[in-house]
Formats: structure tokens, sequence, C-alpha cells
């Protein structure tokens, strides 16, 4: 800690909320809303906005919805938030054949690790309920056409070298063969990217990051980030 002005040893201080947003085209309200849902927030308001669209309001919270941590909010860009986003794509070429050079540089260094842009994280405590989010994602994204193309999905496994974690994931439905490692120890990340939900840099859709870590270790994948031989990406 190097600003040590405050005084907070009795306070509890938590993110409260994140304000995501769907792009204006009919139907990704509801299809993103689904998306979330899909993850295992609950969806706890539905409200129309004066500008057009749905706000939705979300939590994580299963066991306690109102209480005011852990929420999502969700809605469509204002009018005027996604015309500048138009113009800026527009000018770039982003959704022609010809897109400026730097915006395949910057597809070709994102698709090298999904954490590099925007994402939001939810850590769970099972390991079961991860493995069941992401095996339901992989079903929507062959099986229902809107959500067809529109779900990326990547894993990451523990870093090896602990006989019980590579044991336990070597059975996983969704780890078993996976060669992509965390940037630490003791725990696994699921990523999935999608363009239902947008933000980030010129609305080029967001990644959604489940954390789990196996319990009873000290040093483990949010505590302490490293980069090793088998995450060393470029
Ligand atoms: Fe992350």
């Amino acid at each position: 800690m190097k600003f040590d002005e405050i005084e907070r040893s009795t306070v509890t201080q938590s993110i409260s909320h994140v304000n995501l947003h769907y792009p204006r085209k009919d139907g990704d309200g509801e299809a993103a809303a689904l998306l979330l849902e899909a993850c295992g927030l609950v969806r706890t308001q539905e409200m129309d906005l004066p500008y057009g669209g749905t706000f939705y309001r979300f939590t994580s919270n299963a066991h306690d919805i109102n209480y005011p941590n852990n929420i999502v909010y969700l809605s469509p860009y204002t009018p005027q938030t996604q015309a500048m986003i138009d113009k800026a794509r527009a000018a770039l070429g982003m959704d022609t054949a010809d897109p400026d050079p730097v915006v395949k540089a910057f597809h070709e260094a994102n698709a090298i690790d999904p954490e590099r842009e925007l994402h939001v994280g939810f850590l769970v405590d099972s390991l079961e309920f991860l493995e069941q989010v992401f095996l339901k994602l992989k079903d929507l994204e062959a099986n229902d056409p809107r959500f067809a193309d529109r779900l990326k999905i990547v894993v990451n496994r523990a870093l090896p070298g602990n006989p019980e974690i590579d044991e336990r994931l070597d059975a996983s439905p969704i780890y078993n063969g996976v060669t992509r490692y965390t940037f630490g120890r003791n725990g696994v990340q699921a990523f999935c990217a999608t363009d239902l939900i947008v933000d980030g840099p010129l609305a080029e859709g967001l990644v959604i990051e489940f954390d789990y870590v196996f319990p009873g270790y000290e040093e483990h994948i949010m505590s302490v980030s490293e980069v090793t031989p088998e995450t060393a990406r470029v």
C-alpha cells in the first residue's frame, strides 16, 4: 500500500456493480440477458428505457438478491454512444472485408489471450458449477441460433505440478487435454467471449471470465500472477 492517508481498518469495501451494454440491434438485449442467466446470474429487474431498449439488473448474490454488491447492470448503448461508435468503426473499416491494419493487429494480439482488454471475472467456489456453466454455454453456441457464432470459449488449466489438481482436471469435461495454463497456481479459469455484450475499445465485445481456486493454498491464481514458460504468450 503506497497511499496510507485514509483510515480504513473498519471499512468493508467491495465492487458493487459493473455496467455493461448490448449493441442496439433487435434481439440482442434479451439474448445478452439469457447469456448472463446461463452464467449463473439472477435477473432481478427489467425496465423500459426512455431512449429505447430494456435495462436489466442481475446479481450473483443468488441467496440475497437485493444485496448491494455483485450487481451487473445491462442496457443498450445510448443512441449518442452508438452513433459515436458506429462512426469510429466505419472510419477504421472495422465491419468491412478490408479493415485498417491496426484493427487486424489488434485482433491478432487479443486472440492470444482473452484477458488483455476489458473483461469481467466471477469467482465461484465450485468447480462442478463452473464446468456446468461452460458445458451449457457450449451447448447454446452449438444448438441455439441466438448464440451461434456469438460465443467463443477458451479455458486455462492450473499450472501443472500438483498431482491432486492435475488428476481432477484430467477428469474434467472441460479441462481434460487442455494445454493452455493460468498465470498462477492452484486455480483454473474459463472465458466466454461474446459480441452480444459490447463495451471496451470500439465495442469489440466482452469477455466473461470464471475463476475457481482450489481450497487450502495461500498462493493461487487470484493472489499472485506469474509468467512461466507455460504462459509466456506473446
Ligand atoms: Fe482476468
